[in-house]
């Protein structure tokens, strides 16, 4: 096979989480430090989710990257330290029948194209960031032959995205803060795996597609840098909150999960509340990222068409108003109607 003529590819998928205990602050903003521990749930595959190709070529002479169809820059430093870790660590690849061999070397010359799609509303609060950094991570991983174990990888996409590093993991993941100042103990750990607590269903009620104002890494810089509350969150709050989710989740406590995931949420939700109080003890949990996008937690497919129900009531889809879809845990039960 002529030297210029073959491509190497590979395409992956990975599912975004959210987050009940938030990640918010930064200590170190080049490396991605977080000032304290964070605790996420990933969804599962194929709902709000990112898929991503990533190819290299002889005939490739830059790297690039489509995102949603359309080409960005892959200037920004993120991408540059995502793509030099990962480039830093490949290992020699042969394919005998095609007759490619890519030595180490040869790896950090050839140019990449990665083409990445979101099947969800990007920077609008639903981590298209955490769902495509983790992603973009992976596949390139899986191309240039790195043979690191996912911790060491949700080190790497914690430089792409901090939220991107506790998509490395199914089901409940932990984003430990760590103490270096090289970030090397600054990883992502499952808590719980995707069977755990199969009970649990998300809904996420998408109100707006809309590029969100302020960014996650601008708004948590603003926060640091003006808010005295913040130290106060890192320090005393978060450390408690963080032990006791861990323990909800590991009993399976929904009355605990929910009051945690609620308080540790930047908005109140007076219909949520009110039912809960109704109910007496917690039937839903409410998390909002960094946008309007509610994430809803109900502790049992009953209560999930229930809360359907009300919701289908409440804000029902429209083809010309901003809410239109619902999108469940492991479901698709509204998409785009109207
Ligand atoms: P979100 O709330 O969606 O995470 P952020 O402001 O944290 O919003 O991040 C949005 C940024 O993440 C985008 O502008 C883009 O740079 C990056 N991003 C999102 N999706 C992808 C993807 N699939 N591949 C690469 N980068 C992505
Ligand atoms: C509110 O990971 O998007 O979703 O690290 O600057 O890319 P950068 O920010 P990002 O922030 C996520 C903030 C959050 C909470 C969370 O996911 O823990
Ligand atoms: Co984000």
């Amino acid at each position: 096979m002529a030297a210029d003529k073959w491509v190497l590819s590979v395409t992956a998928q990975t599912p975004t989480n959210i987050a009940v205990i938030k990640y918010w602050g930064k200590r170190d903003e080049e490396l991605i430090l977080p000032i304290n521990d964070s605790i996420s749930v990933t969804l599962d595959p194929g709902h709000l989710c990112t898929t991503t190709s990533v190819a290299v070529s002889p005939a490739f002479t830059h790297d690039r990257i489509w995102l949603n169809g359309k080409e960005v820059s892959l200037s920004g430093g993120r991408f540059q330290n995502v793509l030099r870790e990962i480039r830093s660590r490949a290992t020699d690849y042969e394919d005998e029948k095609r007759g490619i061999k890519i030595t180490k070397k040869e790896w950090e010359k050839l140019r990449v194209h990665i083409v990445s799609y979101n099947n969800f509303p990007t920077a609008a609060g639903l981590a298209s960031s955490a769902a495509g950094l983790a992603c973009l991570v992976f596949s390139l991983a899986k191309l240039m032959n790195v043979k690191e174990d996912h911790s060491q990888l949700s080190a790497i996409a914690r430089q792409g995205s901090g939220s991107a590093c506790r998509s490395l993991y199914g089901g409940f993941v932990k984003w430990i803060m760590g103490k270096e100042d090289n970030g090397s103990d600054s990883v992502a750990v499952q808590l719980a795996d995707e069977k755990h607590w199969d009970d649990l269903v998300v809904i996420i009620a998408v109100v707006s597609s809309k590029q969100k104002e302020t960014s996650s890494t601008s708004g948590m810089r603003d926060t640091v840098e003006t808010s005295e509350l913040i130290k106060h969150r890192a320090k005393e709050v978060v450390p408690k909150r963080i032990k006791e989710m861990e323990a909800a989740i590991a009993k399976r406590d929904f009355p605990s999960f929910a009051r945690l995931a609620c308080a540790d949420s930047n908005q109140i939700i007076s219909g949520v509340e009110k039912w809960n109080r109704h109910e007496g003890t917690p039937q839903v949990a409410y998390t909002f990222d960094a946008g309007p996008n509610a994430v809803l937690i109900s502790k049992d497919r009953k209560t999930a068409a229930l809360l359907l129900q009300r919701l289908l009531f409440q804000f029902p889809p429209q083809s010309d108003a901003d809410l239109n879809s619902y999108v469940i845990g492991d479901k698709t039960i509204l998409k785009d109607a109207g």
